[in-house]
């Protein structure tokens, strides 16, 4: 078969004769295969990233940072602390009235490929319990189930898929019955993709001899595709007014907390973005910076190590603030920027994609050897009219996996060893010891904070077996059946 003129002339205009190649070497199904695929590409996209990253370039152009010599690390407001006169009780009350009137909502952005972990399957339907084995999916649900249950009010979600996560994250939510969440409150939404460049000679990569290797848009898909599929729409049929975004990898997050909302409220911010404060120089989360307040997070890929590495006089980094990618945003001020097409521009990222050679064997690489184009959602920060940074404690809410099992950092033991220490951390707070050595897990879904524990474990009751708190039956409900018992007697 000819190849069809019109795809002919965009794969010339755009410079890829390597897909006109492959497109000779295969038979009639193949070619079938192959132009249906090219027939749902969005080509406008293409060309926008194509632009980002010319044949013959050495390596991505990472965006011009000399701006960044007259930045400095915004002022972020501590948990738990005063800030500008507005103290932590208004804050509770403010974020816990928004969660009783049924005000927030959330987004889990699930649609990453998770290429690092280098797991089967969705990176949410990983186990990562350390006692219960639960999900990713089921913890992060598990959280918004025991919001839904203090405030007497759902918190309708949103979660944003790709092409490589949709369907098995579909199944698995029908398959766990919603993690107890109402199903009517569950809205999947699928983001866009974009091919995947060759990172030398800026080719398209193919993943089958018949079908061309995409990636999705980045996490800041999330916006246009959410306003396209409908998603704005319904969360304001909901009667939402903020809305939390978080990612599906870290299960220490705290997104919904009353707190951190109410700050947002308080300071009548379009935008509030969580942050930690940087281990060290090279940690790979992004920084926010800020100059002439406008607020801007600056990746750590992008972030040259001699500016990363730079030092206050008293010690401090000179950049410390880093983004975990917990942003609330005033749902007008999305709505505003989905119709702003270039709000979001494409980055350019290298990241290792399977190579399909010659031979027709694929070959894992070690190292980066492709482009993808993505979209931040936090490039969203510097177009918000107010901005709010708030700093919560790295042990409570950041444990994020990226790497497989016996990665140095952000593996599968690290998060697991950050979810036990936090989860013995509470049960001290309660009163409860827990002997040394065993592992303790709190169920999400039962357990929101201190105050749940007692309704599982009494005060001064000493743990030697391993347990996940709040899968027993709360001593609460014991007591009262025994009460109504004694009372029908
Ligand atoms: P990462 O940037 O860590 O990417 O995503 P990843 O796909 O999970 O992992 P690697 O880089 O391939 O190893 C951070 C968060 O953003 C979401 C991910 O699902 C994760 O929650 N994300 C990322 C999307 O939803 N869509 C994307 O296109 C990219």
């Amino acid at each position: 078969m000819q190849l069809p003129t019109d795809i002919a002339d965009r794969l010339r205009t755009l410079d890829q004769p390597s897909i006109v190649q492959a497109w000779h070497s295969l038979d009639d199904q193949g070619q079938q295969r192959l132009l249906q695929q090219m027939r749902s590409i969005e080509w406008s996209l293409v060309s926008e990233c194509l632009s980002l990253s010319k044949p013959g370039d050495p390596v991505p152009q990472a965006a011009s940072l000399s701006w960044l010599h007259q930045a400095r690390s915004p002022q972020a407001l501590l948990m738990g602390s005063s800030f500008n006169h507005v103290l932590p009780c208004d804050a509770l009350r403010t974020g816990r009235h928004a969660l009783s009137r049924g005000a927030i909502g959330a987004i889990l952005l699930a649609g990453g490929q998770g290429t690092r972990l280098r797991a089967h399957g969705p990176k949410g339907c990983y186990p990562i319990g350390p006692v219960s084995k639960a999900s990713l999916y089921e913890i992060l649900c598990g959280k918004l189930l025991a919001v839904a249950r203090r405030y007497g009010r759902d918190v309708p979600l949103a979660v944003m898929t790709s092409c490589a996560t949709d369907d098995d994250t579909r199944q698995y939510f029908e398959n766990h019955s919603f993690f107890g969440l109402n199903s009517h409150n569950v809205f999947f939404f699928c983001q866009q993709e974009v091919p995947v460049l060759h990172a030398t000679d800026k080719q398209f990569m193919l993943e089958t001899p018949d079908h061309i290797a995409m990636a999705p848009d980045g996490h800041g898909g999330m916006l246009t595709s959410l306003a396209h599929r409908g998603g704005l729409d319904w969360f304001v049929s909901k009667g939402v007014e903020q809305l939390v975004s978080f990612q599906v990898d870290n299960p220490l997050i705290e997104p919904l907390s009353a707190e951190f909302l109410g700050y947002h409220l308080l300071s009548k911010a379009e935008m509030t973005t969580q942050v930690v404060r940087k281990e060290n120089p090279r940690e790979r989360v992004g920084v926010i910076v800020e100059r002439d307040r406008t607020f801007q997070i600056v990746e750590y890929s992008d972030l040259p190590h001699s500016i990363a590495d730079e030092r206050l006089s008293n010690g401090c980094l000179r950049f410390s603030c880093g983004s975990i990618a917990v942003h609330c945003f005033d749902i007008s001020f999305m709505i505003r920027m989905s119709h702003n097409r270039s709000a979001l521009p494409f980055h350019v990222v290298h990241k290792a994609v399977p190579l399909l050679l010659s031979n027709g064997t694929i070959q894992v690489p070690e190292n980066p050897n492709a482009l993808k184009f993505e979209r931040f959602i936090f490039d969203l920060l510097p177009q918000a009219e107010r901005v709010s940074v708030v700093e919560v404690d790295r042990n409570n809410c950041f444990a994020p996996l990226k790497n497989p099992l016996g990665s140095q950092s952000d593996g599968p033991e690290h998060v697991q060893r950050s979810m036990l220490a936090k989860a013995r951390a509470m049960m001290e707070s309660a009163g409860v010891h827990v002997d040394d050595g065993i592992p303790i897990e709190i169920d999400c879904a039962h357990i929101l904070d201190v105050d749940d524990i007692p309704h599982f474990i009494a005060p001064g009751t000493r743990m030697t077996a391993p347990t996940v708190v709040g899968r027993s039956i709360p001593i609460s409900i014991t007591v009262s059946e025994t009460f109504h018992k004694t009372q029908g007697n």
